[in-house]
């Protein structure tokens, strides 16, 4: 097939949810229906094992298991589409974020009890950052739920995006009897219980004036009839174009667990989502079915084993073709990169991969050559943009034990620093490093992982600083000037980019003014 066929039948997308809506059950649905059922499995596994420890806990105990069920590829109806996992927990939204950099569409899942919850909003603004594409699937229709036009305004309101129902449910909990397929022009019947097989649970009625439906379903049949003429009455058709630049989404009701709407959601991925689309360099613009390969590393994963210090490098292709053996030079470094070992995201295990095109995602293992945000190409300087790193809202320094293990300490902190895990200050003076999370449990997760991948016993105690801004100016001599006159307040990222620290915002608005020629940003978008 030629690059451009292959790419056109790509979707790659993320689902994002707050956590408990039933983003894992969802998950292991679409996987099913696909036909992927031993990938369902795992996803099914990491869940059960799921309540057993604490969030971060759990988090450290999957990782191994957590590459493979972090992308999960699947073909449907010729199709090959990337499902990328986002984390939960608001405290790692960081990699969420950079996760949703690498995708064309997300899925957002709602619980119908609870509409839009803080978790969900926070994800949606980046997605709105970057006009992408969402479905939206509202779930949990067999439970006693929220009024479906209360959770559609909701929806309009908090995400300020017009919604188009294309299934709209009749009743709902002990009396949800199905959906109205408004692009069908069909009614899907609902059956309890989960664990059916596909096709099972659909029954589909073709005449919506049937009388037998109104004696079937009753009440909850002629309410939800004068609902959807309301719905229908007063929001707009349904206009792709205005879907794919992300002021509309078309919305699903179903049941994840009991296999309902799960059809109609991979059904509208192929029809309604995009296909990869050009991505923007900083040098030019590229299009995604050039023959020549380029990519960018949006997540490192590392120590999967802590014996071999290995890690992977996950990297969304931009452009082309990648076939394995092929020699891929790393922009910022130079340096050239093996890929005999490149993996795909199949199967549970890890599998080599011997061709990808654009819109897949492929694994990279490597020592630590590879950083977030590089960009991989054949030989172009390319500088893809828009991996963002936020500014840190809690800073802490670490003190160790042991001062026998510093060495230790700081490989451990660097290699965690390169990862994305937390990000690491390195001082202009003086040599104690600073660490900065957006959500504290971040540091939580790099204790644990400095004494059981590292050996060493940290402890996290309150930094000076709360506050940190990247620093830029056109005129490097001025930088220089600025970085020489601050010299305590200055602290380089991994990625050797200088910040500017502060105790209090009125310091950096008094360096905003005494300095009118240096740029302070919340964000850094690229390496
Ligand atoms: P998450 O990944 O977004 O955190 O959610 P997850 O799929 O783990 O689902 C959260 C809970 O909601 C689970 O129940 C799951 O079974 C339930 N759930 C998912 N979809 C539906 C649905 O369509 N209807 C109903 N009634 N429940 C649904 P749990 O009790 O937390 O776990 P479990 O004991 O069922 O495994």
């Amino acid at each position: 097939m030629m690059i451009d066929q292959e790419v056109k039948r790509r979707r790659t997308f993320a689902i994002i949810s707050h956590p408990d809506a039933g983003k894992t059950t969802l998950t292991e649905k679409l996987l099913m229906f696909a036909g992927a059922i031993h990938i369902a499995g795992s996803v099914k596994a990491r869940k059960a094992s799921r309540y057993a420890t604490s969030d971060w806990m759990e988090i450290e105990k999957q990782r191994g298991i957590s590459v493979a069920s972090s992308v999960m590829q699947m073909e449907y109806r010729d199709h090959v589409i990337n499902l990328l996992d986002t984390p939960g927990h608001q405290d790692f939204s960081e990699d969420t974020y950079r996760v949703l950099t690498a995708v064309d569409a997300a899925l957002m899942v709602i619980d119908a009890a609870n509409g839009v919850e803080a978790q969900t909003l926070r994800l949606l603004e980046v997605c709105r950052a970057r006009n992408t594409p969402i479905l939206t699937f509202i779930n949990k229709m067999d439970r006693e739920v929220r009024n479906p036009l209360d959770l559609i305004d909701e929806i309009e309101r908090t995400l300020g995006m017009a919604t188009i129902p294309f299934t709209w449910p009749i009743g709902m909990g002990k009396q949800f009897h199905g959906v109205f397929d408004l692009q069908h022009h069909c009614v899907r019947v609902f059956h309890p219980g989960a664990d059916r097989v596909e096709n099972e649970n659909e029954m589909v009625i073709n005449k919506l004036e049937n009388k037998a439906l109104i004696e079937r379903f009753g009440e909850n049949f002629i309410e939800a009839r004068q609902e959807m003429d309301l719905v229908r009455g007063v929001s707009p058709e349904f206009d792709h174009t205005a879907f794919l630049a992300g002021k509309q989404t078309p919305v699903f009701f179903g049941s994840a667990i009991n296999n309902f709407g799960v059809r109609e959601i991979l059904d509208a991925l192929i029809e309604l989502a995009p296909p990869p689309k050009s991505r923007q360099s900083i040098q030019r613009e590229v299009p995604p079915v050039e023959p020549k390969f380029s990519g960018v590393v949006f997540k490192i994963q590392a120590n999967m084993n802590p014996a071999h210090r290995d890690r992977i490098a996950f990297v969304r292709i931009c452009s082309g073709e990648f076939k394995r053996g092929m020699n891929l030079k790393i922009v910022r470094s130079g340096k050239e990169v093996r890929t005999n070992t490149v993996v795909s995201f199949l199967s549970q295990r890890r599998e080599l991969l011997e061709v990808a095109y654009a819109g897949d995602i492929i694994g990279i293992p490597n020592h630590g050559t590879l950083q977030l945000g590089d960009t991989l190409t054949e030989g172009e300087t390319l500088h893809f943009t828009g991996l963002p790193f936020f500014a840190p809202e809690i800073f802490q320094t670490v003190e160790i034990a042991d001062p026998m293990r510093s060495k230790q300490l700081k490989l451990g902190l660097t290699q965690l620093g390169e990862e994305g895990a937390i990000q690491v200050f390195r001082p202009h003076i003086g040599s104690s490093l600073l660490l900065g999370a957006v959500g504290n449990l971040q540091f939580e997760v790099v204790t644990h992982r400095l004494q059981h991948e590292y050996g060493v016993d940290a402890r996290i105690a309150a930094a000076k600083y709360q506050l940190a801004r990247w620093i830029t100016a056109n005129d490097p001599q001025e930088l220089q000037r600025f970085i020489d006159s601050n010299a305590h307040r200055i602290a380089y990222d991994a990625v050797d980019a200088p910040t500017f620290l502060a105790s209090f915002a009125a310091e950096i608005s008094v360096a905003k003014e005494n300095w009118p020629a240096i740029s302070f940003h919340k964000m850094r978008e690229h390496a």
